[in-house]
C-alpha cells in the first residue's frame, strides 16, 4: 500500500477539520467502560488543537441502522473525551445540517466538538453520496484516524474523501506502518499465532501469511477442524465439518512453502461450556468421548513460548480458548505473557486477541496492539480498505 498524506503534510491553521474517529466503544450504564480508542486518537487530535484547528470530530456507535437511537448517542464518549482533553468537547445532537453548522460557527481555534452518531442516517452505511456531501460541507479538511472502521466504505470514512481534501491522522499511520512493516518487512524468524472459533473466519489471512511466515501456529477452536482433517478423534468439540477439506489443502500448502504448521499437542476439555463438572488436559489424540475441547494445554503453551521465544516477529490473531471463562483462559494468557517477555516485534490483531492482552496486564510490553479487530483482519489478509483508499496518497 502507497504511504498516504498525514495531517503534518497539509496546513490546519484556523481550518475546520472533519476527524473521523472509531469511538466505537463499549459503554456500561452510561459510561464509556474502555477508552482504548478514544486515548489512541488523542495524538491527533491534541497535535490539531495545538495548531489552531477547529476540530470536528464523527463517529459510529454500535449498529443503530440508520435510526436515531438514545442507547447509541456519543454524549458518554464526549464526556470522557472532555476528561482525557481536560478542556470542554462541545456535543451536538445531529451530524449534518443546521445544528453542527451553527455550532461548528462559534467554534475558536483549538476547539473541540463532537457530532452526532452518523451511523443515525441511513446515508452512511450506504456511503450515499448526498449524506457524504452534506458532512464535507462542514469542513474545510477530512482528515481519518479510524484504522478500526477503515474496512468499510462508508461516507464518512469513505465518501466524503471525494469532497474534500483527505489525509490520515497519526493513528491510521501507526496501524499501517506497524501492520504493513508485518506484511512487508518482517523481521526473520516470523512466527504467526491464528486463534478463534472458526476457520471459516480466518481463511484469508492464513492463506495471505503462508506466503510470508517461516511458522504457523494455529489453537483456539479453528484447530479442532484442523486436528480432525489429521484424522483425530476430537469428541464432541467444535468443528467445522464443511471445511475440513480447506484444512487439509492449507497444511498442503504450508508443507509446500516450508511453512512449519503447529496444532496444539495437549488441550483442556470439559463436558460443558457454560456449567463443566468435569474439566481435564489430555493430549488432543486422547479426548474422552462427551467431552470438548475449550482450551490449548501446558505442553501446548509451552511449545507456543518457545516458538515466539525464538522469533523475530510475531503476529497473534484468536483467542486459544473460550477465554471469556477463567477456567479455560489459562492458554490464551500465555501467549499474551510469551508475546510480552520476547524481544520479537509483537504485533496483535484487535478485537479478542487485543483483550486477552489487556486482561493480562502486558499492554505495555507489546510493540503494537491493533485499534481494529475487523480491520486488521482485512489487512493482514492483503486486503484493500476503503478508508485508506480514500486519502492522498504521499
Ligand atoms: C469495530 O468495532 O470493529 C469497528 O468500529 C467497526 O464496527 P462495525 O463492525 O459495526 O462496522
Amino acid at each position: 500500500m502507497l504511504p498516504k498524506k498525514t495531517v503534518k503534510d497539509v496546513d490546519v491553521k484556523g481550518k475546520r477539520v472533519l476527524v473521523r474517529v472509531d469511538f466505537n466503544v463499549p459503554l456500561k450504564d452510561g459510561e464509556v467502560a474502555d477508552d482504548t480508542r478514544i486515548i489512541a486518537a488523542l495524538p491527533t487530535i491534541k497535535y490539531l488543537m495545538r495548531q489552531g484547528a477547529r476540530v470536528i470530530l464523527a463517529s459510529h456507535l454500535g449498529r443503530p441502522k440508520g435510526q436515531v437511537k438514545e442507547e447509541f448517542r456519543l454524549d458518554p464518549v464526549a464526556q470522557r473525551l472532555s476528561d482525557l482533553l481536560e478542556k470542554e468537547v462541545t456535543k451536538v445532537d445531529d451530524c449534518i445540517g443546521e445544528e453542527p453548522k451553527k455550532a461548528i460557527s462559534q467554534m475558536q481555534e483549538g476547539d473541540v466538538l463532537l457530532l452526532e452518531n452518523v451511523r443515525f442516517y441511513a446515508g452512511e452505511k450506504e456511503n450515499d453520496p448526498q449524506f457524504a456531501k452534506e458532512l464535507a460541507e462542514l469542513a474545510d479538511l477530512y482528515v481519518n484516524d479510524a484504522f478500526g472502521t477503515a474496512h468499510r466504505a462508508h461516507a464518512s470514512t469513505a465518501g466524503v474523501a471525494e469532497y474534500l481534501p483527505a489525509v490520515a491522522g497519526f493513528l491510521m499511520q501507526k496501524e499501517l506502518e506497524m501492520l504493513g512493516q508485518v506484511l512487508e518487512s518482517p523481521q526473520k524468524p516470523f512466527v504467526a499465532i491464528i486463534g478463534g472459533a472458526k476457520v471459516s473466519d480466518k481463511i484469508g489471512v492464513i492463506e495471505n501469511l503462508l506466503d510470508r511466515v517461516d511458522t504457523l501456529i494455529i489453537g483456539g477452536g479453528m484447530a479442532n477442524t484442523f486436528l480432525k482433517a489429521k484424522g483425530m478423534d476430537v469428541g464432541r468439540s467444535l468443528v467445522e465439518e464443511d471445511k475440513i477439506g480447506l484444512a487439509q489443502e492449507l497444511m498442503q500448502k504450508a508443507a509446500e512453502n516450508k511453512v512449519q504448521l503447529t496444532l496444539p499437542m495437549d488441550a483442556v476439555v470439559a463436558d460443558s461450556i457454560e456449567s463443566p463438572t468435569n474439566i481435564k488436559t489430555v493430549p488432543v489424540n486422547g479426548v474422552p468421548a462427551g467431552y470438548m475441547i475449550l482450551d490449548i494445554g501446558p505442553q501446548t503453551a509451552k511449545q507456543f513460548a518457545d516458538l515466539v521465544k525464538k522469533a523475530g516477529t510475531v503476529v497473534w490473531n484468536g483467542p486459544m480458548g473460550v477465554f471469556e471463562q477463567d477456567a479455560f483462559a489459562k492458554g490464551t494468557e500465555q501467549v499474551a505473557r510469551a508475546l510480552a517477555n520476547s524481544d520479537a516485534v509483537s504485533v496483535v490483531g484487535g478485537g479478542d486477541s487485543a483483550a486477552a492482552v489487556k486482561k493480562t496486564g502486558v499492554t505495555e510490553r507489546i510493540t503494537h496492539i491493533s485499534t481494529g479487530g475487523g480491520a486488521s483482519l482485512k489487512f493482514l489478509e492483503g486486503k484493500e480498505l476503503p478508508g485508506i483508499t480514500a486519502l492522498e496518497d504521499a
